[in-house]
């Protein structure tokens, strides 16, 4: 359902942010704001602030931030359209039932229609197994230690011989042909024609967070291939952005989640009370499914196979892992092959204690890497220390990089002046963040989505790059006076495609109408024009992204600006065919960024407020 914002705008008027918060969270006035504990992270003295004036709210400690919206959908894990719903009652708006465009309408109808024939398909699955014609399936489950309260928590179903049951039901039911095949639930082939695509074996139905059914897998009961058959991608089962076990998982109290392989794994733990296990699809981990996880806790725990390709795995996601800011450690399953049979054998209260000891990711990281090397070889240790020094220079805080520097000196015997000096020259190479404007890289920093655009080669913008245009994003809508000194600069164009762009093309048609002066509801309202949940949460952390306590705004503001221009020009740089219009732009650009650097603006509000 896609709202405009004039229906946004309308229920947010009718809310009160610190009204909507304080029925959640003790506050307390101070000042302007309001305080307390912040509720989506563990604090004793309250960072949490709610500020009435800018109608939003921001944790200084752990940095999340929104509006009464994406308080909402945060706090009670709605979805966009739950938490406006929620307010529109408490409002007493009533939200329009036709306010869409023909095309989403229609997407809209379609996703509908995948749903409904995933649920179909799942109860069918989920009958036939606890049916006498399920007998062999109910053979298998039971045969791998499963109750029959786990079979029915994941809705563990059952496909039983080559017929087209299925299909003929769904049929019966309504469904058209087309929708049939493009849930995937069914195949086309001239021989056979339209025939059920899951025969003879058990049925793991995938949940969104939601738990909606997107998307099934079904595993072979015994030794045959392909021992898992998944649904195909389809416009509701988006295999890297959803996981295994996660609509029971983020209910999880525990500040960590555990990356298991196999579905098998995330419901033998599950069932052992490990409920904030979960995996990835049949597909490799993604960056996507690492901003998932980091929406509900901050630290993930692999549960990844013992042998050889669990390693490697394991290796190549605690990179991604720490790519997106989360922390990660690796638990030690051996001599056990996964969780599913480490359970089976040793209980949950050792593996209880195997958590305990899980292993820092880098440490793990250089453990692994050590075995490669001869270390009884001086030649050999040399490089190895080198390879140490090489991969300190990914952490870019200092602090943090300092401390890891020292703990691999006094691990490996490295004399650590030597190499810090080390990391120091390895670490040259990939400098160059405007001073003040670093920050830990947030679930905003993927790379933009495709869309057809001309010659312009997809180069991600750079962390700070990033941040740096959110900051002037929240900035001109807290401040909407700027926006005519800085007009002449700055287009939608300099920001990031996909979403950033979007939002800044809403933000300057609204600036540029005039439209809200004062600006209190700007943020809220361009949330509005984004349609999934990620979308907009995402959105909505473009404008709350602050510089706080700065003593010298109006410089920093300067910086920021020249951060936005520079990303702009260097972008413009890396245009693979230079075609002369794309020529005279880049000039222009520089020139911008040249003559902004002398430019003073006048700020009518403070910054971080
Ligand atoms: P069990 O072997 O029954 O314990 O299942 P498991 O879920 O632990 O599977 P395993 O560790 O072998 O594999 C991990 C995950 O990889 C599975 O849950 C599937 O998502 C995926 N996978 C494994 N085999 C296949 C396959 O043949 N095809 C596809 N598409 N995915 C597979
Ligand atoms: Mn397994």
């Amino acid at each position: 359902m896609y709202y405009s914002q004039e229906v946004i705008d309308e229920v947010l008027r009718g809310s009160d942010i610190v009204d909507i918060v304080s029925s959640y969270v003790h506050l307390q006035k101070r000042g302007a704001n309001y305080q307390g504990l912040c509720p989506f992270h563990n604090e004793k003295t309250p960072s949490f602030n709610v500020s009435p004036s800018r109608q939003i709210f921001k944790c200084f400690g752990c940095g999340v931030g929104g509006n009464a919206l994406t308080f909402l959908m945060k706090y009670d894990n709605l979805s966009f359209q739950e938490a406006l719903q929620q307010l529109a009652d408490r409002a007493g708006v009533k939200l329009p039932e036709e306010d869409r465009s023909e095309q989403s309408k229609k997407r809209q109808e379609e996703r509908e229609q995948l749903l409904a024939v995933n649920k179909e398909a799942a109860t069918y699955y989920y009958r036939l197994l606890r049916s006498p014609r399920g007998k062999k399936g109910m053979e298998y489950l039971t045969g791998r230690n499963l109750s029959p309260q786990t079979m029915q928590k994941f809705g563990l179903g059952y496909a039983d011989g080559r017929n087209n049951d299925l299909v003929r039901m769904l049929k019966e039911k309504g469904f058209s042909d087309e929708v049939i095949l493009k849930a995937g639930v069914a195949a086309f082939d001239e021989k056979r024609g339209m025939h059920d695509k899951f025969w003879n074996r058990v049925i793991f139905p995938i949940q969104d967070t939601g738990s909606r059914v997107i998307g099934f897998g079904g595993r072979v009961m015994g030794d045959g291939k392909p021992k898992y058959l998944n649904s195909p991608e389809t416009p509701v089962f988006d295999k890297s952005r959803n996981l295994y076990g996660l609509n029971m998982a983020r209910r999880t109290k525990k500040p960590y989640f555990i990356l298991c392989e196999g579905y098998m794994d995330v419901i033998a733990m599950h069932q052992a009370g490990f409920t904030e296990a979960v995996a990835s699809l049949g597909t490799a981990f993604t960056q996507q499914q690492a901003l998932l996880i980091r929406r509900y806790v901050k630290n993930v725990l692999l549960a990844y196979d013992s042998d050889g390709a669990g390693v490697q795995a394991a290796l190549r996601n605690i990179k991604i892992i720490r790519g997106t800011g989360l922390n990660g450690r690796v638990i030690d399953l051996r001599p056990y092959k996964d969780p599913d049979e480490f359970i089976k054998a040793l209980g949950s209260e050792e593996f209880e204690k195997r958590i305990e000891h899980a292993e820092n990711g880098f440490f793990y990281e250089i453990r692994q890497l050590e075995a490669g090397y001869r270390m009884d070889d001086p030649a050999q240790r040399t490089d190895f220390s080198h390879e140490i020094a090489r991969r300190l220079c990914e952490f870019t805080d200092e602090i943090e990089r300092n401390n890891y520097l020292r703990e691999m000196a006094r691990k490996y015997f490295i004399e650590e002046e030597s190499l810090k000096r080390a990391v120091a020259s390895y670490g040259r190479a990939g400098a160059g963040t405007p001073e003040g404007l670093t920050a830990p890289p947030s679930r905003l920093e993927r790379p933009a989505r495709e869309r057809g655009d001309r010659k312009e080669k997809k180069t991600p913008a750079a962390a700070s790059d990033l941040r740096s245009q959110r900051l002037l994003l929240t900035w001109l809508v807290d401040d909407p006076g700027l926006f005519s000194q800085i007009r002449e600069y700055f287009s939608p164009e300099d920001f990031e495609e996909g979403i950033y762009r979007q939002a800044a093309s809403a933000l300057w048609q609204r600036l540029e109408a005039g439209k809200d002066p004062e600006g209190s509801m700007t943020a809220a309202s361009l949330i509005g024009i984004f349609e999934t949940p990620e979308d907009q949460e995402e959105a909505a952390s473009l404008f709350s992204e602050r510089i706080e306590g700065d003593p010298n705004p109006v410089k920093t503001l300067t910086e920021i600006m020249t951060s936005v221009k520079r990303g702009t020009v260097s972008r413009l740089q890396k245009v693979n065919e230079k075609d002369d219009a794309v020529i005279r732009q880049m000039f222009e650009e520089k020139k911008k960024q040249q003559k902004l650097s002398g430019v003073t603006v006048h700020l009518s509000k403070p910054s971080g407020q």
